[in-house]
Formats: structure tokens, C-alpha cells, sequence
């Protein structure tokens, strides 16, 4: 029976940010916060159940819970494991090995309770994460995706919205490949209220060209940026894993830009990317594979490459 529950595996920056969004949008009936950080996950759970007794609260119910509260959970939210930190190495592939391994300890838990679950991976690497959790456990693969190049494509439309001053929600298109360095701007797909992105220049009066080159280094080291300024980010990404868990817990249909194994498409299957998919409270319930040009399929094929090696090396 759909209860409307969610289990968050990890409760800093990130678990904690996605716990408040949750409460925020009213996007579950109750949330369980797991933690090995006992006392901050308490701590956490403490405080978001004084927000849920507002008056234009739902009554949801927060709590510091275990692995067992997985059994009749509809979405897991793993955010566990280390984040970049200022002054390290700016790929989140260097998190590869000792995140893989936080992840089979994270499974070995989960799969004790459940397989029917929803698991929405952020731990990074992403697309190495997912790739790990969808293949080294007896999981169903279409119940595993990770937030992906959501949060660039987000990225990507406050960047180009705020250079024409229109509302990001009219920004179309997606950044595939990598939630990571390689991940790249599928510029062939993007376009502005319908308006193709080669036209959009002169229909804003404006002089200046869009610098795609410029655009694709802002989204690359976005992260980075704000690392940087406040030591991780959490905002992001915890409003992404909002919005897929609104198009999940309402059976919405939406295509987003979402990571998984590849099936074959684009004739790659051993490797975790972001592509479009249609996301329903089943979970992934189809794949697309836009026809990219050739400088764009070149794109996803060294993402893929790249991701492939960081899989490769977890496992050394
Ligand atoms: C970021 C983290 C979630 O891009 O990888 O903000």
C-alpha cells in the first residue's frame, strides 16, 4: 500500500537540506532519517518536527529512524558518503573507491527490508554510485536512478533565463553525460519558449552572441564555486531530489534528466549516465535517446568513457 513514506540514508548537509525541502513542498506523510552521526540525525529530526505542526502543514511525521524503517518505505534517498571538500582535486571521481564501498554497506542494510522501494541516489560520484548499487546487488534496475544531470540542467537554465531576463521555466533542453566534469550541454535540444536557441539573440535585441564555451565552464565548475564559498552545497541538490519526488510520489509522467545503467541506448549499457526519463511512481518507466549530432554523441561517448574508468577504479 503507498503510505507516502521516505527514508533518508544520511543526514548532513545534503540529507538535512533534503529532509527540509521534502517538509517544504509537503512531498511525503513521513520521513525516517537514518545516520551512523546518531546525535545529529536526532538532532535533525527534532527540528524539522517543529515544522511540521504549522498551520499550513501537512501532518508529517520526521523521526530518527533505522535500516528497518526501509520495509514499507516508497522512496529512499541515499545521500551518504563524503562530499568534495574545499582545496581537494575538483572531480567528484576521486570519491569512486571509498564512496563505492559506503554504498554496499548502505545496500547490504536496505536489501534486508526491502526491494520494492524507489532509491534515489545523490551520493557522488553519481553516475558511479548508481552504476555500483544497480549492479552489485539483487535490486530491480528500474526501481535505481540517480539525480544526474538534473541539477546542471537547472544550472544551465538560470544561466541562459537570467542573460535574457525571462523565467528559467521557459529555458527547454538538457545537459546529459556525467554529473560530473564530463557532463555537456546538448545544445542541439535547447531552445527558449520554442524559440530556437539560434534565433533567440535577435529576438532579445541582442548584440552579443551566446557564449555556449563560457556557459559549458560555469556549469562544470558551478559546484566547485560554491564549494569553495560555503564548503558544499546542499540547496541544489536537495531541491532536485523535491522535484523527482514530486513527479514520483504524483505519478506525473515527467521526463527529466535523470542517471541509470544504460539499456543500449546509444549503444552503451555498462555505464551509468544521464539521458531523458520518464519518471512515474513506478520509477523509470522510459528511456529516450535524442538524436544528438555528431560533436554531441562525441560528448556522451567520452563521458561515458570517463564514468567507465571511475567504475573500473572502485573496483581496483
Ligand atoms: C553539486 C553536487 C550535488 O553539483 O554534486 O552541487
Amino acid at each position: 500500500m503507498f503510505k507516502g513514506k521516505v527514508v533518508i540514508v544520511g543526514a548532513s548537509n545534503v540529507g538535512s537540506a533534503v529532509l527540509t525541502k521534502l517538509l517544504d513542498f509537503q512531498l511525503a506523510s513521513e520521513i525516517a532519517l537514518i545516520d551512523l552521526n546518531e546525535n545529529k540525525c536526532k538532532g535533525e529530526a527534532l527540528d524539522a518536527n517543529d515544522a511540521t505542526s504549522c498551520i499550513h502543514s501537512l501532518n508529517i511525521r520526521t523521526y530518527h529512524g533505522d535500516y528497518s524503517d526501509c520495509k514499507d518505505a516508497d522512496l529512499i534517498i541515499i545521500t551518504a558518503g563524503p562530499s568534495i571538500k574545499p582545496g581537494e582535486k575538483a572531480d567528484r571521481l576521486i570519491l569512486s573507491k571509498t564512496n563505492c564501498k559506503i554504498m554496499s554497506s548502505v545496500m547490504s542494510e536496505i536489501t534486508k527490508y526491502t526491494k520494492d522501494a524507489l532509491i534515489l541516489m545523490i551520493t557522488n560520484p553519481l553516475d558511479v554510485a548508481t552504476y555500483h548499487v544497480s549492479t552489485q546487488f539483487d535490486y530491480p534496475r528500474e526501481k535505481i536512478i540517480g539525480t544526474g544531470t538534473m541539477l546542471e540542467t537547472f544550472r544551465l537554465r538560470r544561466i541562459i533565463a537570467d542573460r535574457y531576463h525571462i523565467d528559467p521555466k521557459n529555458i527547454h533542453g538538457y545537459v546529459l553525460g556525467e554529473h560530473g566534469n564530463s557532463a555537456f550541454t546538448a545544445w542541439s535540444t535547447v531552445n527558449v519558449a520554442g524559440l530556437g536557441l539560434e534565433h533567440v539573440d535577435e529576438y532579445f535585441h541582442f548584440n552579443d552572441k551566446l557564449d555556449k564555451k563560457a556557459i559549458e565552464q560555469a556549469l562544470v565548475n558551478r559546484a566547485y564555486d560554491i564549494i569553495n564559498l560555503k564548503g558544499y552545497t546542499n540547496t541544489g541538490i536537495a531541491m532536485v531530489a523535491a522535484r523527482f519526488t514530486k513527479s514520483f510520489m504524483y505519478n506525473e509522467h515527467t521526463i527529466l534528466p535523470m542517471s541509470a545503467v544504460l539499456e543500449g541506448e546509444y549503444g552503451l549499457s555498462d555505464v551509468a549516465l544521464s539521458i531523458p526519463r520518464m519518471i512515474c511512481a513506478d520509477g523509470i518507466v522510459r528511456s529516450f535517446a535524442p538524436h544528438l549530432p555528431k560533436e554531441e554523441l562525441d560528448l556522451l561517448y567520452a563521458s561515458a568513457e570517463s564514468v567507465k574508468k571511475a567504475i573500473a577504479s572502485a573496483k581496483e
